[in-house]
């Protein structure tokens, strides 16, 4: 018996939803953006209404509550010891990414990252007048891991930064120790700040594998490196703008903080007090939560294997996001093609590599299933098209 409502779910359209709102109007379901269309954990919906029923939402420090809860769930669900003073809260991991792409790289050097990947990674270094270098990772039957030779040929004496995607947005990999250490070991042989995005880290499907956090690849990589985490994934807060990147090095900590004055504001009272709650509560929304995205994972395997065996989808081991391979459908504009059928998706491109897209499936079953439905016309119409 379950006991929370993954199915009854409020709907999103008139509350500026950015997932929803790009087909206002359309019949067109929303399986792109990645926030998922379930409601919050209850403990973060009454912390909430707690927070807001006391009526004064002045500046706000970090509160003690949420910086105690981050420390407590790092250690017990990560075991991983975080001082206190390591931690410095972002409005988001997009802006944290920008930040230490000027904090530690200067200007015509170089910030080197793997593709395909979440855009932003692909962006920051350009939006702040640094070089991008993105390596292809090898892609063995929609496998994917690190291509060693390739980063090893792309890193020059210019290069500052490697950002790392644990586990990885979109090919859904949780990194295993020994290729982390491969990653920790190029960082040293280069002198490259890790920049660790580790926002997925608690959305691990398979129940065989862990999430090792680069805080815990050895002490090179603690002295070397930068971890960024949020709860808004896991618990679905994206709205609520609460982010935190972890510098145990003090120095790197300094420059960080350099490159943030002035651009980021005291964060949304609101956020620290979702964040508090998610982490020290949401522990069994969360094991629920992962039963749903896995039997949501395995429709999508299902159909696609019964129903349309030209596209590959990516062995998943962690994240709501499907990662599919379509190639096969020869299709020029994936996006509209999809959309004309009533699906909205991810266009690989924006990942770095066209003949892809992202599916996203944190939503109800039956909403999967829907979209499925259409994804399937979609097909049948780009093999009519070249038959
Ligand atoms: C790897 C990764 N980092 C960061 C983000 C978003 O960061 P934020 O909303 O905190 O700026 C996402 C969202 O999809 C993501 O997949």
């Amino acid at each position: 018996m379950s006991a929370y409502d993954f199915i009854n779910l409020p709907d999103r359209r008139d509350t500026g939803s950015i997932k929803w709102d790009r087909y206002e109007g359309r019949d067109v379901l929303p399986m792109w953006v990645a926030d998922m269309d379930f409601r919050s954990p209850p403990e973060v919906e009454s912390a909430l209404q707690k927070r807001v029923a006391h009526g004064v939402y002045g500046y706000t420090d970090p509160t003690a509550e949420a910086t105690r809860a981050v420390c407590q769930y790092m250690q017990n669900v990560h075991g991983c010891d975080i001082d206190e003073a390591w931690l410095l809260w972002t409005p988001g991991l997009v802006p944290a990414l920008n930040t230490a792409a000027r904090a530690f790289c200067d200007k015509g050097q170089e910030v080197i990252t793997t593709v395909p990947i979440y855009p932003p990674f692909l962006t920051a270094p350009r939006y702040q007048d640094r070089e991008l270098v993105s390596v292809e990772l090898s892609n063995e039957n929609g496998f994917y891991t690190f291509d060693w030779d390739a980063l090893e040929k792309s890193a020059t004496s210019n290069t500052k930064v490697f950002f790392l995607c644990n586990p990885h947005n979109p090919v859904g990999r949780v990194w295993a120790m020994d290729e982390l250490q491969r990653v920790a070991d190029f960082c040293k042989r280069h002198q490259l700040v890790l920049v660790s995005d580790e926002i997925h880290c608690d959305l691990i499907l398979n129940p065989d594998q862990q999430h090792h956090t680069a805080l815990q690849i050895d002490p090179w990589v603690k002295d070397h490196g930068v971890t960024l985490m949020a709860p808004s994934k896991t618990y679905n807060l994206c709205g609520l703008a609460c982010s935190f990147v972890v510098i145990p090095d003090d120095s790197l900590r300094r420059k960080f903080r350099r490159s943030m004055r002035g651009l980021f504001n005291e964060l949304n009272c609101l956020g620290y007090a979702a964040c508090a709650a998610a982490y020290r509560y949401g522990g069994p929304w969360r094991l629920e939560l992962l039963d749903v995205l896995r039997e949501n994972f395995a429709e999508i395997l299902r159909f696609t294997d019964e129903s349309m065996p030209l596209i590959k989808v990516s062995p998943l081991q962690a994240t709501y996001l499907a990662w599919l391979d379509i190639r096969a459908l020869k299709l020029h504009h994936p996006r509209t093609h999809f959309e004309r059928r009533g699906v909205g998706l991810n266009d690989g491109t924006e990942f770095g590599v066209p003949g892809f897209v992202r599916l996203n499936f944190g939503c109800p079953r039956a909403r999967l299933q829907e979209a499925l439905q259409r994804i399937k016309i979609a097909y049948d119409d780009a093999l009519e098209d070249f038959s």
